[in-house]
């Protein structure tokens, strides 16, 4: 048995991360995103590099100092950049974890102009940005999959029908309305769910040691 982060279970092993929010613009001045932090993707990004394994990043717009040691880092701000960049990478990799907390709607049309205010309100259009979860879920080979579900309600019932419809092989799940969970803050309260419907609901711990329990997971169905 190992310590966590002093081994290298994932020598040679290719691993993208995806954190942070995506930002999806209005207008030259204003966008719509997300309460992110990355600090959860980011944890996930510095503990597999300190397990040895080869790790992309591709983030969002956050205000984290990049971790040391990254095979690569891209950076992105719309959801179809991180598509794009994504879909590049994903026959590379032996394991994607997704941590970004990605746009799900963007503004149907971009205002070339700043758009001023005026006495009505203001009706903005969005449309569907594509899964990018589920589209791996569809092209996967080998790839360990594994997603994150913000839940408020019927936390369970909707992970695992996450982890069904994305064709995932673990799913990590957040309750957002919790103290000590989820968004900005640096610890997490985490139940992660296996393709078999094992449910594991770890207490609460750093970002960094989720990171960690969620990499021992990956290991091991690597092994398999
Ligand atoms: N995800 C993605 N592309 C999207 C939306 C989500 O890749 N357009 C990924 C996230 O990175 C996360 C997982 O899918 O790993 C679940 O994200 P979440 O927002 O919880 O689920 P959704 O499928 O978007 O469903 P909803 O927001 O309606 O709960
Ligand atoms: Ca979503």
């Amino acid at each position: 048995e190992q310590l966590a982060g002093t081994g290298t279970d994932l020598q040679n092993k290719k691993i993208l991360i995806t954190a942070g929010p995506t930002r999806e613009p209005i207008d030259p001045v204003r966008f719509i995103s997300n309460r992110s932090s990355g600090k959860m993707g980011y944890a996930l990004a510095e503990a597999a590099v300190e397990r040895g394994g080869e790790v992309i990043l591709i983030s969002g717009p956050t205000s984290l100092p990049r971790p040391a040691g990254l095979y690569k880092y891209v950076a992105v701000e719309t959801t179809l950049e991180m598509q794009e960049q994504v879909l590049k990478f994903f026959s590379w990799c032996d394991v994607v974890i997704k941590a970004a907390a990605v746009a799900d709607f963007r503004p149907k049309n971009y205002s070339e102009q700043k758009i001023k205010k005026k006495d009505e309100g203001l009706v903005l259009e969005l449309e569907k940005n594509p899964d990018i979860l589920k589209e791996l879920g569809e092209k996967k080979e080998k790839q360990i999959l594994v997603g994150f579900a913000a839940e408020t309600e019927d936390i369970q019932k909707n992970a695992l029908e996450k982890l069904n419809r994305k064709n995932l092989d673990l799913v990590v799940v957040n309750d957002v309305t919790v103290e000590g969970a989820g968004f900005g803050v640096d610890t997490n309260i985490v139940k992660i769910i296996h393709r078999n419907g094992e449910i594991e609901e770890l207490p609460k711990m750093t970002k960094k040691e989720v990171a960690h329990a969620i990499l021992d997971r990956v290991v091991q169905y690597l092994r398999n």
